[in-house]
């Protein structure tokens, strides 16, 4: 896709001056070059290529079985949609957890070879070497607590995280870390509100919350659940705008009826 010059491409720089200006950040989830190209053109401030392809597009129960190579996959894919987005990839479970050369050997192959701008990894202190060798590299880190869904097996549940002092006071001292170590953002995800508040007052950098509130500094959702795509799966923090799974359902069911009455093709629709 070639570059449009006229269109000011969002930067790690944008989200941190929106910020500091208080004007909040929009961010929706891609996985692919149609969603992807929509998602910009309805003016999103960052879309993230997030490793919950693994649930919505693979059918997964959880995000751990999705690859480096599936991730990169749809990164390319999302990349060559977007004009003016800052797009940001997960880096998948067993990528960067283990060995901090092997996180930044991760996260160079996902911008060498999908043009995306900016890796998300999910954790605090535990992977802070990790974190310090990607940033050094000069590769921009979003950060990712509270309800971290790689570590579903050691949680148990997708409850809402943090509730208890301590998890809380952890939780805080991590957001500080990160941004000490250099990340230009962090996801807080399913939190009490008034932690996400507290957090976000306490860094500097951009928080995004998902189910974390109004007092954070941008929002982000899962496109296919906004978008009504994903079924029987209603959270309190999700705003449903449209309800894609009955609309296609009832488009194929008539295309269907169509096809089998011979009502389509018509005279019109052939050469
Ligand atoms: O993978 C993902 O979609 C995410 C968002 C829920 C933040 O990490």
């Amino acid at each position: 896709m070639s570059i449009n010059k006229d269109i000011k491409r969002i930067t790690t720089e944008t989200l941190r001056l929106m910020k500091f200006e208080n004007r909040k950040i929009a961010m929706l989830t891609a996985y692919d070059f149609t969603i992807a190209q929509m998602v910009d053109k309805g003016g999103i401030d960052a879309i993230l290529v997030g490793d919950s392809a693994s649930n919505v597009m693979a059918g997964h129960e959880t995000t751990l079985p999705i690859t480096l190579d599936q991730m990169i996959y749809h990164a390319q894919s999302v990349v060559r949609g977007v004009e003016r987005a800052l797009v940001v990839v997960d880096l998948p479970f067993g990528s960067y957890q283990s060995d901090p050369q092997k996180a930044l050997d991760s996260a160079v192959r996902i911008m060498k070879e999908s043009g995306a701008h900016a890796i998300k990894l999910e954790g605090g202190s535990e992977v802070k070497k990790s974190i310090s060798k990607i940033v050094n590299a000069g590769i921009p880190v979003m950060g990712h607590l509270g309800l971290t869904p790689q570590s579903i097996y050691q949680f148990g549940t997708y409850k809402v995280r943090a509730k208890e002092e301590e998890e809380a006071q952890k939780l805080i001292e991590d957001a500080k870390l990160l941004e000490k170590l250099g990340c230009f953002a962090i996801v807080l995800e399913k939190i009490p509100a008034k932690l996400a508040a507290k957090v976000t007052a306490a860094v500097s950098i951009p928080t995004i919350g998902i189910g974390a509130g109004s007092e954070v500094d941008g929002q982000i959702l899962v496109v296919h659940d906004m978008l009504g795509m994903t079924h029987e799966f209603h959270p309190r923090f999700l705003r449903q705008y449209l309800s894609l799974h009955s609309q296609i359902t009832g488009a194929v069911a008539k295309y269907v009826e169509d096809v089998k009455t011979l009502d389509f093709p018509n005279k019109k629709e052939q050469y």
